[in-house]
């Protein structure tokens, strides 16, 4: 018997501000019809003022334990993935632990930027695989919308506010790919290609939070490549073929980058989740949001195989194959 982490429950939160792209383009030289040819983006959600990255984290926490019929006190894990913590210190995990009621057990944040989902589902799988924990919530929660430059039309109207989370309970079983669980992850980086995609403050170089930097064609085209090397290594993994799989839950950076992912896999668009046209980027809540969507909708049912993936500064990069 082995221990495979089964997923229990989903779900999403998000800002209740919606910001249109014809409100943008009021503020910058763009236009609603730029951005939906480029990126696929029509609005995005932004959080209110005194609306922290952890409280997005804490509601969509919430909604996952009652959809995993669980409470706070079964779960002995907590990490968050986030490039926008509330404070520089401690973890925005811990404020989100104190929040839902979580008294036990750990909490962390995993900060691997737009991967930070997949990196934290990795983390907390492999916590659950050897025994060091039973039940695990993984939390993608962002507020972008706070290291924007306003003014930079190449960046500012990508990104939006959001949190999606994962409850995750350790299960025994034979170990085959019909075992409900995570089948596999794969997580990859290269820190030369940093100067592409960052954030040009911190603690320890401005003392400022900064605001997003991006050569973006750059960051498309490196896009493209790694995914391609992170799907290959989850089906070649578990020796499965792209037609198995029956969701793509893509990270939504641009519907280009996720069209493209698709195309190579041979899937059609019906069995792409797609949410970037609403949410915008939110970064590491990207992938959690839209299982949250398409669990609350139906769309994933138990025994589906459902394929992760995304990149993000840093380099980082990975995917996650789940027996839902
Ligand atoms: O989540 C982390 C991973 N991030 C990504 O995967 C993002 C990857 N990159 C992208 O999604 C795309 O590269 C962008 C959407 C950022 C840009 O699309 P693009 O087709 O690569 O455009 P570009 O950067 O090559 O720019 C084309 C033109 C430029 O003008 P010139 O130099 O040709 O005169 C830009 O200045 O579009 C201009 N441009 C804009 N025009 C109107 C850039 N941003 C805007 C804008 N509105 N918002």
């Amino acid at each position: 018997m082995v221990l495979r982490s089964q997923v229990l429950g989903c779900g999403g939160y998000l800002p209740e501000r919606i910001v249109t792209n014809a409100e943008l383009a009021k503020r910058i030289d763009s236009t609603d019809e730029w951005i939906v040819q480029r990126t696929g983006i029509r609005e995005r959600r932004v959080a209110a003022d005194g609306e922290l990255t952890s409280d997005l984290a804490v509601a969509a926490c919430r909604e996952a334990l009652i959809r995993a019929g669980i409470g706070a006190a079964e779960v002995d894990l907590l990490v968050v993935a986030t490039s926008t913590p509330d404070e520089t210190f401690p973890a925005t995990a811990a404020r989100v632990q104190a929040a839902i009621g979580m008294t036990g057990g750990a909490a962390f944040d995993v900060q691997a930027v737009c991967s930070g989902f997949v990196y934290a589902l990795a983390v907390a799988d492999n916590f659950l695989r050897v025994g060091q924990a039973k039940t695990a919530i993984v939390v993608g929660a962002e507020t972008y919308s706070r290291i924007l430059d306003w003014t930079d039309r190449g960046t500012c109207v990508l990104f939006g506010d959001g949190a999606g989370a994962v409850v995750l309970r350790a299960i025994e079983g034979q170990g085959t790919i019909e075992d409900r669980g995570v089948l596999s992850t794969h997580l990859f980086a290269d820190g030369r290609y940093h100067d592409l995609l960052y954030v040009n403050g911190g603690p320890s170089s401005t003392g400022t939070a900064g605001v997003v930097r991006m050569e973006g064609r750059e960051v498309f085209r490196h896009a493209v490549v790694k995914l391609a090397q992170a799907v290959d290594a989850a089906i070649a993994a578990n020796g499965i073929s792209s037609s198995d799989i029956d969701w793509l839950v893509p990270h939504q950076a641009n519907l280009r980058i996720i069209e493209s992912m698709g195309h190579r896999l041979g899937l059609p668009a019906e069995k792409v989740v797609v949410t970037v046209d609403r949410h915008a980027n939110t970064s590491s809540a990207s992938i959690p949001l839209a299982l949250a969507e398409a669990t609350a909708d139906g769309r994933i049912k138990p025994g589906h195989l459902v394929l992760l993936e995304a990149m993000g500064g840093g380099f980082t990069w990975g995917s996650a194959l789940v027996r839902w």
